[in-house]
Order: C-alpha cells, then structure tokens, then sequence
C-alpha cells in the first residue's frame, strides 16, 4: 500500500532565524498600517507580537503569510531576502498559518478536516481512492502525540471545543512538516482553561523545533511561552525584548499603555 502524501522532515537547527523582518512598512492607501516594524523568529523559539485593537498585528502576520506585500524594508526567510507573492508560496516555504476564524468545515469529522486538501490516496489508475483508514489513524495518532486524546476521529469538527479545534490546527501544520507556526490571536475567545490547553501546544509545537509567531493581547500568555516581546502601536514598534530583558510586571505595564493608564483614571475620576 502507498500514500502520495510526504511529510519534509528537515526541521532547521535550533536557534536559526527562520523568518526576519527589518523595518518593515505597509501602508493601504495612505493609512500606515505598519512602520518601521522588526522581528526575528528563531526555530526552537515563541515570538510574541502584542498590541491593542488596529495596532497592525494582523497585517504584520499577513506579509509572513504571503497574503500581503510589505511596502518598504525587507523580509528573510532563513537568511535569503524574499518577497512572498502569495499564500500558496508561504506554506511551500514552510509557513502554516492558522487564522482566527480558523477554515473548517464543521459538519465534516476530524479526520477530513485533518487531511482537507491534502488527501492521500492509495491503489492506481481507476482503483485510485482516498486512504480512509491511513487518514483515521494519522490523525488519531498525531493527535495523542500532542496530548489530546480523541475517542472518536470520526465526530464532526464543529462538535469539538474553540481550543481543540486550534490544537487540531497546530497539530496539522506539525505534521504537514511546517517549519513557522503563525497564530493569530489563539486564546482569544477561549476561557482560562481552554487558553492553557492551547498554549500547551503552541509550547509542545515549539519543542518540535518549530519558529512561533503568537499573536495576542494578553501579556500573561504572551509571557508563559514567549522568548521574544514586541509590541505595536498605532502600526509602531514601540517595544522589543528578549525575555532575559523584562519582566511580566513591566511586560503587562507597557501593554496597558503605563501613563496612558494614569490619564484614563484622571479623566474617569472626573466624569463620575
Ligand atoms: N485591507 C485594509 N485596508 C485598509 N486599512 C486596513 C486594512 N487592513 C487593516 N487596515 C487598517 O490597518 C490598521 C491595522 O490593522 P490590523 O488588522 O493589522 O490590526 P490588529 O492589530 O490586527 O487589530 P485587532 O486586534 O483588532 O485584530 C488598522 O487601522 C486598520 O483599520
Ligand atoms: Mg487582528
């Protein structure tokens, strides 16, 4: 019996830049979307781009994805200065994207969902058929290698939890052999206990050797898995820090905007 679909192996040593973003800026039209942006994502390694509601994380995550093209500065991928055209050639170069609104089909079981788009097929010519019994053990497989322990693969995709469903996306890019996870805004509308379980995986993904580019707004996650803060405002940088240079103290300080806050609670004392 043989399968058409390959995993790539090669899994870069740890600590290589995978991706490298040097002052970058996207503008759409005349709004500066970004400017002036850098960032360095390691294999083996968490980087964590925060920042309020239109600070531009989302289309900062969208050039790494291919779906977008920065307007000045460069973009590296594993040293080589690139210019990615679209999705297609991202994932081709190792970038797996996992979006908020993550591209499901929810009456469709686990297993389909695991494979979708990329389906292995077993015998030849007009005997030519999808491995169903391959795709139902992989996935059960790869998901319990993750720590989630499945009973039924068969069970529509729309009948797990909004963490599983974002463990279930980590493990695919894992197993289709993606080198960069990006993942916009993960925990976002995920309870405490569910936040933990995916921030799980995003740590088990790093141990694999993969570059992580975690979005979201909450420092305290940001801060469990992360090596690398940067922090955008306005479409600015206004922060970058290894986790040797700051604390969570001061991470979650700068993210509520410090004097920003001050003025918030002189203005408010005033009004009531
Ligand atoms: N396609 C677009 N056309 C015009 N302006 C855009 C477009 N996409 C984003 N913007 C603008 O660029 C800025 C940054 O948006 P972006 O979506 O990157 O922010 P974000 O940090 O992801 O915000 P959120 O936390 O709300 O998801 C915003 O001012 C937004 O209005
Ligand atoms: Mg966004």
């Amino acid at each position: 019996m043989t399968t058409d679909t390959e995993k790539t192996e090669a899994v870069p040593a740890e600590g290589t830049a995978l991706v490298e973003l040097d002052d970058v800026s996207k503008y759409y039209g005349n709004i500066r979307a970004l400017e002036g942006v850098s960032l360095v994502v390691h294999a083996g390694e968490i980087s964590c781009v925060l920042g309020d509601n239109g600070a531009g994380k989302s289309t900062l995550i969208k050039i790494i994805a291919g779906l977008h093209q920065h307007d000045a500065g460069t973009l590296r991928i594993e040293g080589e200065e690139t210019r990615l055209s679209s999705p297609r050639e991202a994932l081709d170069r190792g970038i797996a994207t996992v979006y908020q609104d993550l591209a499901v089909v929810p009456l469709m079981p686990v297993w389909r969902n695991f494979f979708l788009g990329s389906e292995p097929s077993k015998g030849a010519g007009p005997f030519k058929r999808m491995d169903v019994d391959f795709m139902r053990r992989t996935t059960h497989a790869e998901l319990l290698r993750m720590g989630i322990d499945l009973r039924d693969v068969d069970q529509p995709i729309g009948t797990l939890s909004g963490g599983e469903r974002q463990c279930v996306a980590i493990a695919r890019a894992v197993y289709f052999g993606a080198k960069v996870l990006v993942l916009d805004e993960p925990t976002a509308a995920l309870g405490v206990k569910q936040s933990g379980v995916v921030l799980k995986y995003v740590a088990a993904a790093r141990d694999a050797g993969l570059g992580v580019v975690l979005i979201t707004h909450n420092p305290h996650h940001a801060y469990l898995v992360g090596n690398r803060f940067v922090l955008l405002k306005r479409g600015a940088m206004f922060g970058s820090h290894t986790r040797e240079e700051i604390t969570l103290d001061e991470l979650t300080r700068q993210m509520a905007g410090g004097s920003e806050l001050d003025d918030l609670r002189h203005e408010l004392e005033r009004t009531t």
